[in-house]
This record gives structure tokens, sequence and C-alpha cells, in this order.
């Protein structure tokens, strides 16, 4: 199956400032590393090899030196530039010829996703090869969100975007599968009151099809958005708990890649010499003595 991976990037931060007035909002450190690596790790756990960021052109050469190619992770990354953000369904047309008649996965670059059954959630989605699948996950306040209701079977019957009366408390997080078709229903949405073509309107859109899926992380699960200086922080006291407590990183690019076997042991070894100095080179290092 052939599917290409995006991630968007863009967006101003500006409810960081004024940390994001020099930087970018996923390049800023979760912890042990940027914020960026969550995302491709999903894609990579994902199975997804070929995948776009979408930045803002401000940034584009920060994310080119951290990330280059992508072929030290075993995958490929190209760069796309985002003057001002449009909308989260806007990355499928900035990403048109990119994505090609393949399916594709759409993340948003400041989203963490962390849990025993994450590759038993998406590898599935990745899989269908047509309509989408979304996912649901259970907060405290909805009205922040994306919010899906269900029927009492089970199935999704309205989505609303950010409502002021929410009709459940599931939010729909930012991981996204769609079939090829998401870049002509992308092109033919018309602006939302905020001014933005809207991802819920694709979800409608393949809800009203009948080809709309829906599953729950539930509780139990980690998804951690970091829009504001509290939750960016928490992000990275979660991620420390977990790593220290079991002595594995969350969203080592190197070790997924070498585990799903896209990069050899001489790759493994030249980031644990690039990052000897670090503790995420050490990791590496005991990767390499299948310590890990
Ligand atoms: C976007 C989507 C929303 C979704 C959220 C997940 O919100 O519009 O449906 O629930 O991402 O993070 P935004 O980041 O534009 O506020």
């Amino acid at each position: 199956m052939n599917r290409k991976g995006v991630i968007l990037a863009g967006g101003l931060g500006t409810r960081l400032y004024p940390i994001t007035l020099g930087n970018t909002k996923q390049l800023l450190p979760v912890y042990d590393k940027p914020m960026i690596y969550y995302p491709i790790s999903v894609l990579m756990l994902s199975l997804i090899r070929e995948i776009a960021v979408i930045c803002s052109p401000k940034f584009l050469d920060q994310y080119k030196s951290l990330l280059g190619d992508g072929s030290q992770f075993g995958i490929s990354i190209v760069y796309f530039t985002q003057a001002e953000p449009k909308g989260l369904a806007d990355a499928f047309i900035i990403t048109e010829k990119f994505i090609g008649d393949k399916n594709v996965c759409l993340i948003l670059g400041d989203n963490i996703f962390y849990g025993q059954g994450l590759e038993s959630k998406i590898l599935p989605a990745h899989k269908r090869s047509s309509g989408a699948t979304i996912f649901s996950y259970p907060v405290r306040e909805p009205s922040r969100f994306g919010v899906v209701d269900f029927d009492k079977n089970g199935n999704p019957i309205s989505i609303e975007e950010k409502p002021s009366s929410p009709k459940s408390n599931f939010a729909v997080t930012g991981l996204y599968y769609y079939d090829n078709k998401v870049i002509q229903i992308a092109k033919s949405l018309k602006p939302s009151k905020r001014g933005e073509i809207e991802i819920t309107d694709i979800n409608l859109e393949y809800l009203n099809r009948g080809l709309l899926h829906v599953e729950d992380f539930g509780r139990g699960f980690a998804w951690l958005d970091m829009g504001t200086h509290d939750s960016l922080l928490e992000a990275s006291q979660f991620i420390q708990a977990i790593e220290k407590q079991q002595g594995l990183k969350v969203a080592c690019l190197e070790e997924i890649a070498f585990k799903n076997k896209w990069i050899t042991v001489k790759k493994l070894l030249e980031a644990s010499n690039k990052y000897s100095n670090s503790e995420y080179g050490d990791y590496i290092l005991k990767i390499l003595n299948k310590g890990i």
C-alpha cells in the first residue's frame, strides 16, 4: 500500500508568543527532542516513508538543517512552504503534486500520540485503501476542538468544528488518513467563518458519503496538542516521566527506522557518533549493543 505522509507545521504559534517570534513551534523541544520528531514517529510507525513537511518560508532552512532529506531515518522528506495559514485542508492543495495518485495521511506537527495500542489503531487505517479514518479522544473541553458525535451503535453521526455546545466530549485528533479523493474535496471547500478551509468540512464530506471511519483512542492513551505554554511544559514532563521510568525513548526516529529495517547498523553507528555527547546518542549506542 502506497500512502504519502504530510506534516502540517505552518501556523504562527501566536499563543506561544514571545517564544515563537524567533522560532517555530514545531521545532521547540519537547523534553529531549524537537516537537516534530513525535509526528514523524507516528508516520514511520504507520510504515509511511515518503513525507512532506509544510512550514512557513521563514523557517524552511531550520527544518532542512534539522531533518535534511530524511535518509538518516530511512525515509524521504521534502518541503513545502505556506506563506500564511489558510486552514488544515489547504495541506492537500499545497502538496497535490507530491501526493500524486496515492492515498495520504495528514498529521499535525504539534500533536503527540502515545500509547500501547497505537500501531494496532493506525496500521488498519493505513491499509484501508478507500474512504477516510479519523481518531477521536475524550477530552474535558471539547469546544476547543472538532467534535464528533456517535449514535448508540458507535457510528459517527455529526462533526462540528469548535461548537459552543458540544454534542459529545469526543475531540477529533490531528491524525487523518484519506484516500486520494481528499484533494478534490479540499479544492471544493469554501472558507469558514474564521477564514480557513476546515478539515472538519472534509470529514463531513466523507461522513455524508458513508465513507468515514472513526476510531477512538480511548482512556489509557495519551494525545497531547501543544498550543499553550502550559501544554508545552506538560508534554515535556510527560515524556520525561515515561522515558525515565522505562529507560526507553518515545519517538527515537533512528530506533524506529532500525526496527523497520529501513537503516543499517552503519547508519545507526553514524547517528550514535554524531550524538555521542548526549543521552540520545547513548540510547542509540544501547540499541546498537542490543541492549534495547
Ligand atoms: C484543528 C482542527 C480540529 C482538531 C484539532 C486537533 O484545530 O480544526 O478539528 O480537533 O486541530 O488538534 P486548530 O488547531 O485549527 O484549532
